[in-house]
């Protein structure tokens, strides 16, 4: 049954395969867990659509870098550009070369400074951070020291975070930031510069540490740690709240973070909006995807229901495979049988051709010779309204010729007489047109102008094909030597039945056995 649903994808995939293609490029600002999973998303939404086609670039946290990534992939002819831009205002000129080349942009997750886009979605980076910080303040119960470890400077989730976070624990004039910490959404970047203020800040309690994400709250952690001067009771709260393993919810559930909040990847339904936008049809043109925030009380039941979406997604992901390689196969299948049918069809015109050439040749030849006498049919036989009589035939022979010539059958009858005397003494180099017609009971003119009437040919010329005939059936059915064939059919010079034989058939008597 399985097997039977792969073939049906497989054949309704090939079918299809004819409709226009969309080449949809993904810049990404970074590379890291969430990127992947949102781009593991894009290409699983990219399966439910066939004619989609997915173009990956990665600029490694670099301005520069993405800017050339957007050039390329627009160079390339891409229909749409799904892209996070590193900061708020240096990928602009790049974006807005796509927007004006007709190209449409979906920016997701980080904004730019400029209004050329066709469409924006993300979650709500400020809410998030301000739900943080509320979450922040009720678990010190209004009072405490925070370190705050930013998002890169200038991409707008860091921002907006950073001042939900600030409006929230504002409100709260027992919490105290204590600092707020470069860690540009990476941990190793939080782990140095972490490190690098607790040089001069050894001796300050830290009760809790917000980094703008999961992966800097934990390179805060591990900068403490490796200092030893993590605290027992110091917390540690982030974003991003990623399924899976190192993931966000996993770190909750094993009390390395105390919170997390789901920064939604949703790389599916960014796919989904991109061929909305390219299929002509109505579509939001800013879209906030929902979150929610990560504790103990609910880290398990998360984790759960992640793994299980994981499961399946993976299973998707072996079926899609199978179904690419059953179209692989079938592709290469295709060019087998094609070529296959290619070798036979030429096969079989060398065949009819070499047929044509030299056996159709032959019977050609031999057709002409049958068909001047030996198998002649009555119905082609003309009727003889008279012949003008050179000298009178003797009274029973004019009886005969009488009857004979008023009708076609009789014709034959007279053809197959001239036919036994002819074959009968065939041997007979000697053998004359007088000696036929007295066979035959006629006068030579009478038998000249008989034969030539029926036949067209002089008694002279098919007695010569008669013994040219008899030689090649001989030269067939024999190993005798050509100039003994030559002798028994009655040709007194070898020489001679050689240049009459190739005068008939067009070849020497020596090819026929070739
Ligand atoms: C992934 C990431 C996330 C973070 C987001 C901000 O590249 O660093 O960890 O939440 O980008 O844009």
């Amino acid at each position: 049954m399985k097997n039977i649903c792969l073939l049906l994808l497989a054949i309704t995939l090939v079918s299809c395969s004819e409709r226009k293609v969309w080449r949809i490029g993904v810049s990404q600002c970074s590379v890291d867990i969430w990127r992947d999973k949102q781009n593991a998303e894009l290409k699983m939404g990219a399966y439910f659509h066939d004619n989609v086609e997915l173009k990956f670039a990665s600029a490694h946290d670099s301005d520069e870098r993405q800017v050339q990534q957007i050039d390329s992939l627009l160079d390339e002819g891409i229909d749409l550009l799904i892209v996070a831009p590193n900061q708020v205002s240096t990928i602009s000129t790049a974006i807005d070369r796509a927007y004006d080349k007709g190209v449409p942009v979906i920016v997701f997750e980080r904004k730019t400074n400029s209004h050329k886009y066709t469409a924006f979605i993300s979650a709500d980076n400020y809410e998030m951070g301000h739900v943080m910080g509320e979450y922040i303040v009720s678990r010190l119960h209004g009072h405490g020291t925070v370190l705050e470890i930013k998002g890169l400077d200038g991409s707008s989730p860091a921002i907006e975070r950073h001042n939900g976070f600030m409006d929230a624990v504002k409100k709260a004039p027992g919490i105290k930031v204590i600092a707020s910490l470069q860690g540009d959404w990476t941990e190793p970047k939080a782990y140095e510069a972490t490190k690098q203020w607790l040089i001069n800040h050894k001796d300050v309690p830290i009760d809790l540490v917000f980094g703008a994400n999961d992966r800097t709250a934990m390179g805060a952690r591990k900068a403490l740690t490796d200092t030893h001067l993590l605290l027992p009771n110091t917390l540690f709260c982030g974003i991003d709240g990623l399924p899976g393993k190192d993931g966000g919810i996993q770190q909750v559930r094993d009390s390395l973070l105390d919170a997390s909040y789901i920064y939604p990847t949703h790389g599916d339904q960014i796919l989904d909006l991109a061929v909305r936008i390219l299929e002509g049809k109505p579509y939001e043109k800013e879209t906030m995807l929902m979150s929610a925030l990560v504790t103990s009380d609910n880290a398990k039941v998360l984790q759960m229901e992640s793994e299980e979406i994981m499961r399946q997604a993976a299973y998707l992901d072996q079926l899609h495979e199978k179904a690419d390689n059953y179209l692989q196969q079938l592709g290469t299948q295709r060019i087998v049988n094609w070529l296959a049918i290619g070798i036979i069809a030429l096969l079989l015109a060398a065949i009819v051709l070499f047929y044509l050439y030299h056996v159709g040749k032959m019977t050609l030849r031999k057709e002409r010779v049958v068909n001047s006498l030996w198998n002649i049919k009555p119905e082609d036989i003309p009727v003889i309204e008279g012949t003008t009589e050179p000298s009178k035939p003797s009274g029973e022979t004019a009886a005969v010729e009488q009857a004979e010539e008023s009708e076609p059958i009789a014709n034959t009858f007279f053809i197959t007489r001239f036919k036994e005397a002819v074959e009968s003494r065939l041997e007979d180099s000697e053998l004359s047109v007088e000696d036929l017609a007295s066979d035959m009971n006629l006068s030579r003119v009478q038998l000249y102008r008989k034969v030539k009437a029926v036949t067209g040919s002089t008694p002279i010329e098919l007695l010569r094909t008669a013994r040219l005939n008899r030689a090649y059936q001989m030269l067939m059915t024999t190993d005798r030597s050509v100039s003994e064939i030559a002798y028994q059919v009655g040709f007194s010079a070898p020489s001679y039945f050689t240049k009459c034989f190739k005068e008939e058939y067009g070849m020497l008597p020596g090819d026929v056995r070739k």
